[in-house]
């Protein structure tokens, strides 16, 4: 397999004003002007425009959480993926599990979000996991090859992020072994989902990545980088985890 550029993300989620933006200048500093890796903050839709122009010219790529799949029309409250990639992103999340639970989102919705990304430009980050009772039932890996094969549209680029819910937010993390294990059968679902384009999709890790645990989750078989919520809001975790990658040689 060619080799994969790393991805690091980070997910502000319902966090942030124009004043935290200060962060991007700050990081990008931190990076230098070739981090060896791509670096990508996905910051709430109010702060997008402005966080592309704090980020233009620099190593960082802005990425938003959600979109509507579809045209422009009578959608109160919606987003496009035109509209994202006109504010300066060029990536988007799909289907992250506190949409997925708390919108109702559902495979189907979450690949039309990811196609219509793909047709404006964009990259999707197509986000699955399995729950804390599937994991304990014995589903995990049943679920998300499942969800893999639902959402992830072939027809241009794609991140998976293998996210379990049940170590979102929590401090808990898989084992390697079993991060390693579902990394594997994702790559074998976006393969017979997506042909050869599925061979160099990039697969995240997610959930509960911490300055901490970094050098041991990129160190995993299968892993191609991280999607990370909480330690992405402070410059110094950030750029904590994103310098415990190997890839990483900006200072
Ligand atoms: P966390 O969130 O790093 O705060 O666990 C990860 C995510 O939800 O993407």
């Amino acid at each position: 397999m060619a080799q994969t550029r790393a991805l690091i993300a980070g997910n502000w989620k319902m966090h942030g004003r124009r004043a935290d933006l200060a962060a991007i200048p700050a990081l990008a500093g931190r990076l230098g002007p070739a981090p060896g890796l791509d670096v990508v903050i996905c910051p709430p839709f109010t702060l997008l425009s402005a966080a592309a122009e704090a980020a233009a010219g620099g190593p960082i790529e802005i990425g938003a959480q959600d979109c509507r799949a579809g045209d422009d029309g009578a959608f109160t409250g919606d987003v496009n993926p035109s509209m994202l990639e006109d504010a300066g992103c060029a990536y988007v999340i799909v289907g992250h599990s506190e949409r997925r639970a708390g919108h109702g989102e559902t495979d189907a919705l979450v690949r039309a979000k990811a196609q219509a990304a793909q047709a404006a430009g964009l990259t999707p980050i197509v986000c699955v996991g399995e729950t804390r009772e599937q994991r304990e039932a014995g589903e995990a890996l049943a679920v998300i090859v499942a969800q893999t094969a639902a959402a992830a549209p072939s027809g241009g680029p794609l991140v998976l992020a293998y996210e379990p819910v049940w170590a979102i937010g929590s401090g808990l993390t898989p084992t390697i072994a079993e991060i390693e294990a579902a990394h594997a059968a994702i790559r074998g679902a976006l393969v017979s989902a997506r042909g050869a384009e599925g061979e160099a999709d990039r697969i995240l890790y997610g959930g509960s990545v911490k300055p901490a645990n970094a050098a041991s989750v990129f160190g995993a078989r299968g892993v191609d980088g991280a999607l990370v919520g909480g330690a992405s809001l402070k410059v110094e975790d950030f750029f904590a985890i994103i310098s415990a990658h190997p890839a990483f040689g900006g200072s």
